[in-house]
């Protein structure tokens, strides 16, 4: 057995009239027309609780997708025995079947259910169709097949043999159960943190986000039909106090696969260490969290790229990507022709409802966002330190909508110029040309976050001098490029300080942290 080579899916381009743009288009009504109830799913059954909450489109507020049930202590433990009870046989079987099961499943979504999976993901998270295909399409496709490949590379690895000494390893699982926290943003990090763990023989409790709950249900439903036995994967949308009270101090936790912020992730790991000594295991801590994601342009760039960069860097997906360009330190030179262009660019966004495929940009997620997002803006608004000079609107009365702003700071530690805000908010630190080390150092230092960052020059001294000062400031770095966008299998994607463990979703180094080796010697 083999695992195919794998190749990225191909992105579609959902074109007026094309078959994909059809499909789509009618299983959006489809699904806005039949709401539906999202059970947990524990040990392969459907599970109805007495608590239930409603999904609700994010640019919409009439539009309602349906209600979800919410887990409470009882059924996370029972997720936890069910995920208990399917370790071992899960664990033993070849792990050419699991993967089988996971290949399948990329073939499933990418095919009858594509529209289905994209629709959901549009719907409830606010996504266009372009951003949804490569989040819930894609890059879930991507992770499924990628990983499959980098586990067989992974157990083909064998220590050195002698004379009269056979040494090999074992890749077990560990020696407890998984739980996978997810966050709104990239479906495809809502699947690829449980299934990463389970390719590895794991058992796993899956906490999506309770804002993606309707596209995540989804592709646990196609881990079903692909074959995912009973209690691989326990689906338990429930409220982060309680998953914290029962899941996180359970003494068969034994891995976190987290993706969010870093405050909740800090919080988790304060949690484990309280409960250090009541683990069987050390639990292994993987998180991909917050970050605060720079441009930062030499006097040599390039206007057009740098303009392009910082549009779709920062307002795709309304600024809600973790890797979204939020922070610009612009030469005093360049300015004069970078704000001009930036002010005819984002004059053409097109922003609301997603149904209208023009539209570039969408709601922001939740009143809790909108909110947040909302008091920068003012705060920057009402400081004699910074202007706000593109957009600034904000409008809730029928959907979350942000308009694209950005922001001139006049130092490079203002607020909005450090801060995670997560939504379509630019600030901009435009600085003296003669003034270029200082600044390199406050784009390094200004922010606790290293997650990505990209820098614009053509004078190829410069890029030296722009990626070493700059070397520790992001884990995802890109040059003359935005710093969204990383592909599985092309850029390893995480970050390190406040941005995360940097264990590189969609790589081979995430997959160890989800095994257990057992080294042996057999002296012949
Ligand atoms: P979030 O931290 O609010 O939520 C993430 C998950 O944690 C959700 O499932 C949420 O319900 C859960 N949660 C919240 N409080 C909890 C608690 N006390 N105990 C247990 N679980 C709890 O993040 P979000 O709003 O879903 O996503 C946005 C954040 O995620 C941003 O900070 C973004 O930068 C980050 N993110 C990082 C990456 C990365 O690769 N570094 C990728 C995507 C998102
Ligand atoms: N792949 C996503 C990006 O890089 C996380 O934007």
């Amino acid at each position: 057995f083999q695992v195919k080579p794998p190749v990225n899916e191909p992105i579609k381009g959902y074109m007026p009239g094309s078959p994909e743009c059809v499909a789509l288009k009618a299983e959006l009504e489809r699904q806005l027309a039949n709401p539906v109830e999202v059970p947990l799913i524990i040990d392969g059954k459907e599970i109805r609780t007495e608590t239930k909450a409603k999904m609700i489109c994010p640019h919409d507020h009439q539009q309602v997708l349906g209600e979800y049930y919410i887990a409470g202590e009882k059924e996370l433990l029972m997720a936890i025995n069910a995920a208990e009870a399917a370790r071992e046989q899960w664990e033993n079987m070849p792990w050419e079947h699991r993967a089988t099961i996971f290949l399948k499943a990329a073939d499933l979504l990418t095919g009858k259910y594509r529209a289905k999976l994209s629709a959901a993901c549009m719907l409830g998270q606010s996504k266009n169709p372009y951003q949804s295909e490569i989040d819930v399409i894609c890059e879930m496709a991507d992770f499924l097949r990628f990983n499959g490949h980098f586990i067989q590379e992974i157990y083909k690895q064998q220590p050195l043999s002698t004379d009269g000494v056979w040494n090999r390893v074992e890749y077990r699982a560990l020696d407890g159960f998984v739980a996978a926290i997810t966050p709104f943003n990239f479906t495809s990090i809502g699947g690829n943190l449980p299934t990463a763990p389970a390719m590895c023989g794991n058992t796993v409790l899956w906490k999506p986000s309770s804002t993606a709950v309707l596209s995540n249900y989804y592709f646990m439903q196609i881990l079903i039909e692909a074959g995912l036995p009973a209690g691989v994967i326990n689906f338990v949308p429930c409220r982060g106090v309680d998953f914290g009270k029962v899941v996180v101090p359970h003494p068969k936790m034994a891995g976190f696969h987290f993706t969010g912020s870093t405050g909740v992730f800090n919080d988790i790991w304060n949690q484990v260490g309280q409960n250090i000594n009541n683990y069987v295991t050390y639990p292994r801590l993987v998180g991909e969290t917050g970050g605060k994601d720079f441009i930062f342009a030499h006097e040599s760039a390039d206007v057009e790229a740098l303009t392009c960069a910082i549009v779709l860097g920062a307002f795709e997906y309304q600024g809600q990507k973790c890797s979204a360009a939020s922070r610009a330190y612009i030469p005093e030179s360049l300015w004069g022709k970078v704000k001009g262009r930036l002010e005819e660019e984002i004059g053409k966004i097109k922003m609301g409802d997603v149904r209208d495929f023009t539209n570039l940009m969408n709601a922001v997620i939740d009143q809790k966002s909108f909110k947040n997002i909302k008091n920068y803006l003012d705060y920057a608004r009402e400081s004699k330190d910074a202007e706000i000079i593109i957009g600034g609107g904000c409008d809730d009365s029928v959907g979350y909508f942000v308009e694209p702003t950005v922001i001139l700071a006049k130092t490079p530690t203002f607020k909005t110029m450090v801060e995670e805000i997560f939504g379509p908010v630019m600030t901009i630190y435009v600085y003296p040309n003669d003034k270029l080390e200082e600044t390199l150092k406050a784009c390094d230092t200004a922010t606790s976050y290293a997650l990505t960052g990209a820098v614009f020059a053509q004078d190829r001294t410069a890029i030296i001098k722009l990626a070493k000062a700059l070397d520790h400031a992001a884990g995802n770095f890109y040059i003359n490029d935005k710093p969204t966008g990383a592909v599985v299998g092309q850029q390893p994607f995480g970050g390190s300080r406040g941005s995360g463990t940097n264990d590189k979703a969609g790589s081979a180094i995430n997959l160890y942290r989800w095994m257990n080796q057992r080294a042996i010697k057999e002296t012949l």
